[in-house]
């Protein structure tokens, strides 16, 4: 009897344990705070980064400076992303939540991507920007949009595409939380148009009902 009752229990904890290893999502912390670091250096990859003996934290770990500064937008979307997460604030392993800065040029946006672990709010912080976002094909694939001042806070759910464009005279900054402490970036036309190595044309040309000539124009962009 208490041999079956030993390995029902283990049967029972094999199971939780895989079904937590394939649920993974941001966990909830087991602890206050367990600061990311990246040794060993040849341990096995862990969902997340190995934490750092939690005696040995000391604020550094929790802090992160130089969000005030401006990034350069002469690229070919006209903004710049400067990224705060775990893997420059080890301090946010298994907190669920990171942080960006955005700059936006004149005319310039930050270009339709989704966001695979995340939902993203954000502030304005200075200049005026056209942001939207589209629902899932269940829902229709409706577009959600809103012109936004300084102060002014928009949300962008989870897994969703969205955008934000600088529609102002002047350069415009936002700042965002997001609610992964790795919130991943997929953005549209480089994850379609270029991936490496190359969809084929004929697939890319049929999904989206164009000549492969047109195709493989985009292709040579990205
Ligand atoms: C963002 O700005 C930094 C610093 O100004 C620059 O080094 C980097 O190349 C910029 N990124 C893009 C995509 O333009």
């Amino acid at each position: 009897m208490a041999m079956k009752t030993i390995s029902f229990l283990s049967i029972i904890s094999l199971l939780a344990l895989t079904l937590s290893l394939v649920i993974a999502s941001d966990p909830s912390p087991l602890q206050d705070f367990c600061i990311g670091v990246n040794t060993p250096a040849n341990g096995v990859f862990v969902n997340g980064k190995f934490c750092k003996d939690p005696k040995l934290a000391t604020a550094d770990d929790f802090f992160f400076s130089g969000l005030h500064n401006a990034r350069a937008v002469n690229n070919a979307v006209g903004s710049n992303v400067t990224a705060v997460n775990v893997n420059n604030l080890p301090g946010l392993n298994t907190l669920g939540i990171s942080l960006v800065r955005i700059d936006y040029g004149v005319n310039g946006q930050n270009p339709p991507h989704t966001h695979p672990r995340a939902t993203e709010i954000l502030v304005v912080q200075q200049g005026t920007l056209f942001v939207g976002f589209v629902s899932s094909n269940g829902d229709g694939n409706r577009l959600f949009t809103k012109t936004l001042n300084k102060g002014d806070v928009f949300v962008f759910p989870e897994g969703l595409i969205h955008f934000q464009a600088n529609v102002g005279r002047s350069p415009a900054v936002a700042f965002a939380a997001l609610s992964s402490q790795n919130p991943g970036v997929v953005t549209i036309a480089n994850t379609v148009f270029g991936s490496n190595p190359p969809i084929n044309p004929n697939v890319l040309a049929r999904a989206f009902q164009l000549d492969p000539k047109v195709v493989i124009d985009l292709q040579n962009k990205f």
